[in-house]
């Protein structure tokens, strides 16, 4: 399974700031932690500006630990969600205190620092040190709800579907995975007119094999 999306991945993953580490080399843990941040609910095309903003003025945890909230807030204006921002310098901060300036290297060490969800801890184990954890965002919702036919309604289908998501994380480059999966449902595996014809997990799409695909994930009336 994972095989077919990571050598799509190869071929057209799309050019992202935080993708590129400075130099090559190794994803820095920082660079994934903040444009994750940024990420949770912002577009990647909003998100490019800030984030060489950001790098820019502050290229390590310890500068932006050491930056004033003032200018913090200052230049996350406009990206919305406040709260994300007084967050940022909190874990930050939290990163400098506890942690001797390293960001913890597990999904369970992430998740005990301020601002890191279940999401967010994922990404970051799975991109920045190679852990095989499990990221389900709204993309991915969207792309297992489909490959696995899930007819149940979003919220109450969660649970399976990130068991489902689970079952085909790889062992082998899961960063990659990661990205390769939500790139798949921001690009091909979209809410309406899903490309299917050109999906690299066309053949296993069980949606797609009913004709139903660009009517799942079904939601539950509100
Ligand atoms: N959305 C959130 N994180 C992302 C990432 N690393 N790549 C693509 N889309 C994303």
């Amino acid at each position: 399974m994972s095989e077919h999306l990571l050598t799509w991945y190869d071929a057209h993953a799309r050019v992202l700031p935080w993708r590129i580490p400075p130099g090559g080399g190794a994803a820095d843990p920082y660079r994934i932690w903040l444009s994750e941040v940024m990420l949770q609910q912002t577009t990647v095309a909003a998100v490019q500006g800030y984030f060489h903003r950001f790098t820019a003025r502050w290229p390590t945890v310890a500068d932006l630990a050491a930056a004033e909230d003032a200018d913090v807030m200052a230049e996350w204006a406009g990206l919305g969600y406040y709260a994300r921002a007084r967050n940022l310098l909190a874990c930050a901060r939290a990163v400098m205190a506890d942690h001797g300036g390293r960001f913890p290297a597990t999904r369970d060490g992430l998740l005990a620092l301020p601002g890191i969800g279940p999401y967010t801890a994922a990404a970051i184990a799975a991109i920045a040190f190679g852990e095989a954890a499990t990221v389900v965002d709204g993309n991915v919702e969207r792309v297992i709800a489909r490959l696995r036919h899930v007819e149940d309604p979003l919220p109450a289908a969660k649970p399976r579907i990130t068991r489902l998501a689970e079952a085909i994380t790889p062992a082998d480059r899961p960063g990659d995975y990661a990205q390769a999966i939500m790139d798949l449902g921001a690009t091909i595996c979209t809410p309406r007119n899903p490309a299917c014809g050109i999906c690299p997990w066309m053949a296993p799409c069980r949606a797609r094999a009913e004709g139903i695909a660009a009517t799942l994930p079904r939601k539950a009336a509100k």
